[in-house]
């Protein structure tokens, strides 16, 4: 194995993108500096199953899967047959298409809440609609949020600059953040702000998992005071259940808002919940060209019909949990203080060191080690499992992350990471915020 990974065309590619793209990315979190600059791949050419070939043509198995949107795995045949089917009849219309009616049907039979729904395209779209939702529903404009939700207005508000330059300062005292396991800070806030609050939003189960009694807290506290309960289930949506984290915690919130787990990488987002709540959306100004596109929407059918019909939330769990066991035994093994957080589908692994300065250098040496033997990790971010993870893959995987955890531990030791390091300057990911 090479000391260190052929990069020559990422390279390339991203100095040319410097150029002529903000930023050199679309998605903030895909900037090479959130990885390890100079010792991981920045330009994918292809997929397939949990497998990336990079520009370069190294391959590596893949557990940041677009951020979370890959569930069955990449160039799935009963997705991508489905999108392809569509594909011959037709893209986009002036008129409606039945895809939109089945795709409807499907969710409201799979998510406790849902009765109705409403089609966007990414996240934050769908966010911020259930945000202007709640606002309508309730006659109340204050939002108490908890965790990341997107691009939106409403949520940058809650950014200190720079990455919350650009929006209205009024909006500020729109919204107010609370820890999300914390009922009795959220009373506070609730007490404090009586008669004046919207909705709650929230993630359940993003970074940590909440325990169940504080996520039944906060529907209860949502009751208690008339305020709507919003689940952001952009992450756990079709990730953790079949009804996402809702199912799981066996709470029901008003509204939920799903986009990643829904279509296999296709880019649609829902907004959904209780038919006299969603109803409102009707007369509100929610409206995009692309909500109806036919090709991500006959992907929904296809992938959701996949998460009825196969084991894959058995299999996602079972590997997962393989993975975040196999992750704390090399960790024990090695004396690294290494080990995952969260629920096995999505689990968030990390090091803990008491400096955050050699935890930073760490997380640098780590990604370099895993890349260069064929694995790719997100600094900080969570490990995602598709249906496509075969034991072997994750065996291979761990066998990867126990050499790179013995490097780790001897860099440590020798009181000098930096110097094992080929890796440049490392930025934090934004989306640390509020987590
Ligand atoms: C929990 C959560 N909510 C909202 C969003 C925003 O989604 P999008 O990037 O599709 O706008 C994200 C994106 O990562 C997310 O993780």
């Amino acid at each position: 194995m090479a000391d260190r990974l052929e990069l020559g065309k990422s390279l390339e590619y991203w100095q040319e993108a410097l150029e002529l793209i903000a930023g050199g990315s679309q998605t903030n979190s895909k900037r090479p500096q959130g990885y390890a600059p100079g010792a991981f791949p920045i330009y994918v050419d292809r997929a397939k199953g949990c497998h990336v070939w990079d520009a370069d043509g190294n391959e590596y198995i893949d557990y940041i899967l677009a951020l979370g949107p890959i569930t069955l795995g990449y160039c799935y045949d009963a997705v991508d047959n489905a999108v392809r089917q569509q594909l011959d009849k037709g893209i986009i219309f002036g008129l409606l298409h039945e895809v939109e009616v089945r795709a409807a049907r499907l969710i409201c039979e799979m998510v406790p809440c849902a009765e109705m729904v409403r089609f966007l395209k990414g996240g934050s779209e769908v966010t911020s609609a259930a945000a202007r939702i709640a606002r309508a529903y309730t006659g109340k404009e204050l939002i108490l949020n908890s965790g990341y939700r997107g691009w939106g207005d409403t949520w940058t508000a809650q950014h200190e600059p720079p990455a919350g330059r650009g929006v209205p300062e009024c909006l500020r005292a729109m919204v107010k953040s609370f820890p999300r396991d914390d009922n009795e800070a959220l009373r506070d806030l609730l007490t404090k702000y009586d008669g004046k609050v919207a909705a709650v939003f929230l993630d359940v189960a993003s970074g940590t998992a909440a325990p169940k009694e504080a996520i039944q807290g906060i529907r209860d506290l949502c009751d208690e005071f008339g305020v709507l309960l919003c689940f952001d289930e952009i992450v756990t949506g079709f990730r953790l259940a079949p009804g996402g984290g809702q199912e799981y915690y066996g709470v029901t919130p008003d509204l939920a808002c799903f986009a990643k787990g829904i279509a296999n990488g296709m880019p649609l987002a829902c907004v959904c919940g209780k038919k006299q709540i969603m109803q409102l959306a009707a007369d509100l100004l929610i409206s995009v060209t692309y909500g109806g596109e036919c090709l991500s929407l006959a992907a929904v059918i296809a992938c959701l019909n996949e998460y009825k019909n196969a084991p894959v939330f058995e299999h996602t769990w079972a590997q997962g949990q393989r993975l975040m066991d196999g992750i704390k035994q090399a960790g024990e093994k090695n004396g690294v203080p290494m080990w995952c957080s969260g629920l096995a589908p999505m689990s968030q692994p990390n090091f803990h060191y008491d400096d955050p300065a050699l935890n930073a250098d760490v997380w640098s040496l780590f990604l370099q080690e895993t890349a260069r033997r064929g694995v790719l990790i997100r600094r900080g971010g969570l490990l995602f499992i598709t249906y496509m993870h075969k034991a072997q893959d994750i065996d291979q995987t761990l066998a990867v992350v126990d050499q790179a955890l013995s490097t780790v531990a001897e860099a440590v030791a020798s009181g000098d990471v930096k110097q094992h390091l080929h890796v440049g300057d490392v930025t934090e990911s934004f989306r640390s915020f509020n987590r």
